[in-house]
């Protein structure tokens, strides 16, 4: 039979408002983004990466702690991660003029005054779970999340997924407030919605679920931080285990995962402890593989919401509404 457009079959199609792409305008989610392992860049150490639209070094001074900050020389534009560490301060390897940590060049080489101009752009760091961090702003937001142990009592392994994903990463935080994706691509079963009772904050949201997959009972505070932090933390084979999924951004429009995987030291002896340890980045990885088809071929486009996705659309708009920018435009690029 042929087919004919009636009245109840609207030809134009209706879609929410997009939520703005990383880059849209020059700007970006402002959020901690991880920027490398800590066991990348060790003391007296600088490493590179490409982060937002440019590029930032790491930096790692005598007193040990990190710093991220633009990469390229503000003389002529070499970039600083080929250069040296000289004592806490950074040596351009094109004519050896000096950046200490607050981003302040303190010498050329020449003996020429330092231009007034000639200065890094320096991102709030923070180092922990293992992985060096920095805030897309010049005053971070919010903290990262803690757990419900300190840090000290736990056990951490983090890694870099080796894969980089093609979409931005706050399009893998959709998935948090997501039910309908839980059920049918991670096998969740769960009675009532549990997203019904989610804790907003003003950066983040969390949530308790309790579900079974596979016939495993699991119980979970499940969180988004920021556009760049997936937290999950509870018990799985009668053990306590977190996990943070870190989204960094080497460019708009790609991620790539840090996974940290954390178990409580007191709970087992090292052979157990490593044993669970494998069994929680077995378990996160195993996620990660049901969802790398999906991430990898998104086009990303908020259009028809159901029922079920009550959470989802609140979510869509948490992340219309929340910050963008880019102070360190001028800088990185
Ligand atoms: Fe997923």
């Amino acid at each position: 039979m042929r087919h004919s457009h009636s009245a109840a079959e609207p030809t134009t199609r209706q879609l929410l408002d997009p939520v703005p792409q990383e880059g849209d305008n020059g700007l970006f989610t402002m959020s901690w983004y991880p920027i490398c392992l800590s066991t990348e860049v060790a003391t007296g150490q600088i490493i590179g990466r490409d982060f937002l639209d440019g590029r930032v070094i790491v930096m790692r001074g005598q007193d040990g702690t990190a710093q991220v900050m633009s990469a390229y020389c503000p003389h002529m534009g070499a970039d600083l991660s080929v250069g040296d560490m000289i004592g806490d301060t950074v040596r351009c390897a094109y004519h050896h003029w000096r950046y200490e940590r607050n981003g302040a060049c303190t010498a050329t080489a020449s003996g020429d005054p330092v231009p007034r101009n000639a200065r890094l752009f320096t991102f709030p760091t923070t180092e922990r779970f293992g992985v060096v961090w920095a805030f897309n702003g010049h005053e971070p937001l919010f903290a990262l999340p803690d757990l419900p142990y300190p840090d000290s009592e736990l056990l951490m392994r983090s890694e870099i997924h080796p894969e980089t994903l093609n979409l931005d990463p706050w399009i893998i935080c959709c998935q948090v407030p997501d039910n309908q994706h839980h059920r049918v691509v991670h096998g969740m079963q769960f009675t009532g919605d549990p997203l019904d009772d989610i804790t907003w904050g003003d950066y983040s949201l969390l949530y308790d679920m309790n579900a079974v997959k596979n016939g495993q009972p699991l119980s979970f505070t499940m969180g988004s931080i920021g556009t760049t932090m997936f937290l999950q933390h509870g018990t799985m084979d009668g053990r306590w285990m977190g996990f943070i999924a870190g989204f960094a951004m080497p460019r708009p429009g790609t991620c790539q995962i840090y996974f940290i995987a954390m178990v409580r030291a007191c709970e087992g002896d090292d052979q157990e402890n490593k044993k669970f340890m494998d069994r929680v980045m077995e378990f996160e990885m195993g996620t990660l593989i049901e969802d790398a088809p999906i991430f990898n071929s998104i086009h990303f486009r908020p259009g028809t919401p159901s029922g079920s996705d009550r959470a989802l659309v609140l979510y869509l708009d948490f992340l219309r509404e929340y910050p963008r920018g880019h102070p360190a435009a001028e800088y990185i690029r």
